[in-house]
């Protein structure tokens, strides 16, 4: 039987809503009524903004993520909503509000970490 998969990220095209997968089961997430769309983080770049993640290493065993190359807006209708480090047995998510900067730091090891991804409020989901 099909599954969901861990850490995986729906989203629900009416209202917005926006769930990550951290137990498995069923693949029939719904919300108002409608199935919820399976989120797959896009890579390279798309039109004017930067969207992917950009990790430089600070020493001391820090990372900071910075979307992207070019500072992404962070205005109230256009933001990333968060940024998320995953290693292989850990995901750390910062959330991010209008009008700070599109970065974040985390206590980890480059070498430890697994894949990143960030959540824009109107360009979805865009991984490193
Ligand atoms: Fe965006």
């Amino acid at each position: 039987m099909a599954k969901t998969e861990l850490r995986e990220i729906y989203r629900c095209e009416i209202c917005g809503n926006v769930v990550e997968i951290v137990n498995t089961g069923a693949p029939a997430l719904v919300c108002c009524g409608k199935p919820m769309n399976k989120l797959t983080p896009k890579s390279g770049d798309e039109g004017k903004e930067k969207h992917t993640p950009v990790i430089e290493e600070l020493g001391d065993d820090k990372i900071i993520v910075k979307i992207g190359s070019v500072p992404h807006p962070m205005e109230n209708d256009h933001y990333i909503v968060f940024i998320e480090v995953m290693t292989e047995r850990e995901v750390f998510r910062r959330e991010l509000k209008p009008g700070e900067n599109p970065s974040a730091m985390f206590n980890i090891k480059k070498s430890e970490v697994k894949e990143v991804r960030e959540y824009c409020n109107k360009h979805m989901l865009w991984k490193a």
